[in-house]
């Protein structure tokens, strides 16, 4: 690539672009009222003896986080120059679905291993997203689950999490993001991915422990999805990614600095919105496919459209309406 500029420089050495993540969920009467008309829905639209494959068996999820689990028994021996962490990541739901549940819904948690002087210590951590914050709030379940995307049923699960998000129950201004697809290390920094958000950048402590810093928005240059499986040019140092979406450009294509500086967009056009989870690299070129799964809701725009507008129009207005008359009473 072209050599830096005066801002790549100043832009890469000022941190790289850590964004605290601070979500600001609301509790109350609004919070409640979609409560209730999702138990509604689930409990007229949804059944539930419908089996959760992927809460069970070996896809079962850990209940609890361990902490640095020191000096492990070794057997045989790790020799003493071997230093360093082995990290992987997957999905472990912290609070149980409300309805149906999918592999790719549960909160990323990374697993550890950390070895040292030959001696090996273990641990798992959450990746502490937004997501995982605001349902620790409610105590519960909030966000919508790929798992829930079938039919009517979907879309009115949809409507539950856009409601929540106009009423601001929830605080969707840090994304969405699980955090819990891949890892990958670059410019110093460990990142967890997962497709539909930005990453978000771990610290491995000196005893092993892992902990989030926050979310990397590249001083504020990265505005789109970041797919969960970058590319890192081992002679160049630099990483490659993409991000896809339901609108155009469906594409967006970014390049990262080996220094942690990221070039402006360069958007692919391709003829329909596409799911994309990987691309390839090569020497000389960045590769991706036109693959054949799209994003054509089967349920017409205009019925979407009603419905939101309806929700819009007339039940959020109600609800706010209600509340304001309540804490009026509270008030008196
Ligand atoms: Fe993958």
């Amino acid at each position: 690539m072209a050599e830096k500029t005066k801002e790549e420089k100043l832009q890469s050495s000022n941190g790289g672009g850590i964004v605290v993540v601070d979500p600001k969920p609301n509790k109350g009467i609004a919070s409640k009222f979609v409560d209730l008309v999702e138990k509604l829905i689930v409990k007229f639209m949804y059944d539930p003896s419908q089996p959760h494959h992927y809460l069970s068996g070996n896809f079962a999820p850990l209940a609890d986080e361990t902490p640095p689990c020191k000096n492990l028994p070794v057997k045989g021996y790790l020799p003493e120059c071997l230093n360093g962490e082995f990290v992987r990541v997957g999905p472990n739901p912290k609070f149980a679905p409300v309805a149906g549940y999918h592999w790719f819904d549960g909160d990323g948690m990374v697993h550890g291993m950390r070895i040292k002087d030959g001696k090996a210590t273990y641990v798992s951590r959450y990746v502490r997203t937004s997501r995982l914050k605001q349902e620790e709030f409610f105590s519960g379940s909030k966000f919508m689950k790929i798992g829930d995307l079938k039919g009517l049923f979907g879309l009115l699960m949809v409507n539950m999490q856009m409601l929540r998000a106009k009423l601001k129950v929830l605080d969707i201004s840090y994304g969405t993001a699980t955090a819990n697809t891949a890892l990958i290390y670059h410019h110093g920094k460990l990142l967890a991915l997962s497709e539909a958000d930005k990453p978000y950048i771990l610290k491995v402590l000196e005893d092993g422990d892992l902990q989030t810093l926050g979310m990397l928005d590249y001083d504020k240059r990265l505005a789109h999805s970041f797919t969960a499986h970058p590319k890192v040019d081992p002679f160049t140092g630099e990483m490659f990614t993409f991000g896809y979406s339901h609108l155009p450009p469906y594409i967006t294509y970014r390049v990262i600095s080996k220094d942690g500086f990221m070039h402006d967009p360069v958007p692919i056009t391709i003829s329909d919105p596409i799911m994309m989870h990987d691309f390839a690299i090569t020497e000389n070129y960045a590769i991706f496919m036109d693959l054949p799964l799209y994003f054509r809701p089967k349920v017409p725009r205009f019925v979407i459209s009603c419905i939101l507008k309806f929700s819009y129009k007339y039940i959020i207005p109600l609800i706010l309406s209600n509340e304001s008359v309540i804490l009026r009473m509270l008030t008196k």
